[in-house]
């Protein structure tokens, strides 16, 4: 396609955007929307629009309501064709896709039911073949597609496109891959209700948009994202194909955009700014690339990967790479709460004060294991004043069959008080609930009850008092739902009390880059709204934040700023301590291929740090959780 593009895009096949955060990005595209419409409207012809379902483009409906309710944007003669929706399901699933439009977009605009068109997952098996050709057949009568809105999935799938499907495919039915399953089981309250087989438009079909617009957000997304915009098109990742259309693009935020090669190794397309971040990047980079530790770099092996001017600049290459070796050797300490008398000029935590007053902040029950059991157990041995704080209370990842299992526990007990009427009354609820239904607040308390004796557990195993556990059940999970999580001021409110209360040396938080719907980002969210209420107490200017990693990705060994290594006993009682979060286990004992546990990932995510470490001729160790500083 014709595009002005930069020079370090020249990788990139698809004209793509990156934006400040997601709310920009949303706000730029329903601009564009906006303004078609408009021009439309006045010239009385139809708009047409294809959409999307997913977290995605939640907060560009937000965008539409918007200018729909404060600037009259009317969408009376606005025509839509969704893409996609799950088959088997009625219309009043609440994970329909249905139901999801009209929550979120339709049942607020002014536009006529008769314009929406979507997709009917109730078709009977034999009547799909066609009903797809006669949902195509309407698009073509309605004048074709003005404008695609499109997500993608972690498979790279647009719509339910999964990989395999050919460019020129048309609206049918699929199945899903295990993969899209297991990301949309949380919104279905378990994989086993997820819908194995959806109707789609096809690539073919979304590729006949005159104008596609994909948006992406966090760092889940990244790799696919890189894939699709700088990689050869192929049906492996079918939102490759885009990129033989005239007029797409992506529209991105920083986490989404990471892997981009201007973003992630920006020497390879062009002249960079090198910065002491950009250079340390470049060198463990091309230590990666020609396989030699950080000391056997050669000046040749600069010059034949696009950095002879860092040489120029910050060479001889001797001189390079001692200064990175040594700044990537400072990261390792064995003190995450900083070493009591040590000197601290090049050690990443502050030696004063000896004993630190600690907060970490866990999402969910187990994300605190998971990203950090081994420095858990580092601090709490190295005598800081730990507090372990559970912001939500994860009732919402529970299977119905464990919180079964607990209330009949209590009923077998036999008692006859309060308690065994509260589980009569569960066992009830869960009894009598459908697949469609919520679970009662009754319900989510045993569930939340049996996620704090599992967080408890597993921080005793990791060597840390369960009595430094603090549950903040804050109220935009109790209220929400997956992927529809809206914060409120009380939510912020009990999580600046809580700061105000311990006054915290260091704070341990995750979420920075993950998916704004997820739990793990709205908690980050909150935290540094928290943080922002506090500027000015006199804690704050001796408090540093340090961040861990969600289960999608480790940090790269140049990201980061503190690694803290343990032995193989302290790999497997971290392991130990995540097999605590029972609940948390795969339901089946069948796992699909290439997907695994999450105590599975975790420990593959600390050996990799570990490797990379001693590849770039650091000292070999069996793990390392890896750290880097936030500046609230
Ligand atoms: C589903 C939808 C896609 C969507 C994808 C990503 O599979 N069929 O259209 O792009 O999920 O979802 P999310 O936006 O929630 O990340």
């Amino acid at each position: 396609m014709n595009h002005p593009v930069s020079e370090s895009q020249q990788r990139e096949r698809i004209r793509t955007t990156i934006h400040a955060d997601a709310d920009a990005a949303s706000a730029l595209v329903a601009g564009e929307l906006a303004a078609l419409i408009r021009r439309n409207n006045d010239a009385g012809r139809p708009t047409v629009l294809g959409l999307a379902t997913g977290s995605t483009p939640v907060r560009l409906y937000r965008q539409l309501i918007r200018l729909h309710r404060e600037e009259k944007l009317s969408f009376r003669n606005v025509v839509t064709f969704n893409l996609d929706e799950y088959h088997g399901l009625p219309r009043t699933h609440p994970e329909s896709y249905w139901r999801f439009m009209h929550e979120q977009l339709f049942d607020h605009l002014d536009i006529p039911p008769a314009n929406i068109h979507i997709p009917d997952g109730t078709v009977p098996r034999a009547e799909v073949f066609a009903w797809c050709g006669a949902y195509e057949e309407k698009i073509r009568a309605a004048g074709g597609l003005d404008v695609q809105i499109l997500g993608i999935g972690r498979t790279g799938h647009i719509g339910f496109n999964e990989p395999g499907s050919g460019r020129d495919s048309r609206t049918r039915l699929v199945t899903l891959d295990a993969l899209t399953r297991r990301d949309a089981a949380r919104d279905f309250l378990g994989e086993k209700n997820v819908p194995r087989h959806a109707i789609t438009m096809g690539v073919g079909t979304i590729l006949d948009a005159r104008r596609i617009l994909l948006l992406a957000w966090g760092e889940g997304k990244a790799r696919v994202l890189a894939g699709a915009v700088e990689n050869p098109p192929t049906d492996a990742l079918p939102a490759s194909f885009l990129q033989g259309h005239p007029a797409v693009e992506f529209h991105l935020d920083a986490a989404a955009a990471g892997e981009l090669t201007r973003q992630c190794h920006p020497w390879l397309v062009g002249t960079v700014d090198w910065t002491p971040a950009v250079a340390r990047r470049a060198v463990v980079w091309l230590s990666k690339t020609v396989g030699k530790p950080v000391l056997k770099l050669l000046e040749e092996d600069y010059s034949e990967h696009g950095m002879a001017d860092l040489l120029t600049e910050q060479g001889p290459a001797y001189g390079l790479n001692i200064r990175i070796f040594n700044e990537l050797q400072h990261t390792i300490t064995g003190w995450p709460g900083g070493k009591p008398d040590a000197d601290d000029t090049h050690r990443p935590e502050r030696a004063f004060p000896p004993q630190k007053r600690v907060i970490v902040f866990s999402p969910e029950p187990s994300d605190d294991v998971l990203g950090m059991g081994g420095t858990l157990r580092r601090l709490a041995d190295q005598g800081h004043e730990l507090t372990v704080v559970y912001l939500t209370s994860g009732n919402l990842g529970v299977p119905d069959e464990e919180a079964a299992m607990a209330a009949e526990l209590v009923i077998e007990l036999a008692g006859t008080g309060e308690e065994t009427k509260f589980a009569r009354t569960v066992r009830r609820q869960l009894g009598a609930k459908t697949a469609f239904d919520s679970d009662t607040p009754e319900v989510r308390r045993l569930k939340g009850v049996l996620r704090r004796g599992e967080a408890r557990a597993s921080l005793q195993a990791c060597g840390v008092a369960p009595d430094r556990a603090r549950f903040l059940d804050l109220p935009f999970y109790e209220q929400g739902r997956y992927r529809q999580f809206r914060i409120g001021d009380p939510d912020v409110a009990a999580v600046a009390a809580l700061l105000r209360e311990v006054k915290p040396h260091q704070i341990f938080a995750t979420g920075h880059s993950a998916d704004p719907s997820s739990v793990a980002a709205v908690c980050f969210e909150v935290l540094r709204r928290a943080l922002a209420m506090n500027v000015g107490e006199d804690w704050r200017a001796d408090c540093r934040v340090w961040l861990y990693r969600g289960p999608d990705r480790e940090w790269e060994p140049a990201e980061i700023e503190m690694a803290v290594p343990f032995s193989p006993r302290e790999l497997t009682q971290k392991i130990q301590a995540i097999y605590h979060h029972k609940s948390q286990r795969s339901q089946s004992p069948v796992v699909a291929a290439g997907l695994h546990e999450s105590w599975q990932q975790a420990e593959q995510h600390n050996r990799a740090i570990a490797r990379r470490y001693d590849q770039l001729g650091l000292a070999e160790y069996e793990a390392i959780e890896a750290f880097r500083r936030y500046d609230p």
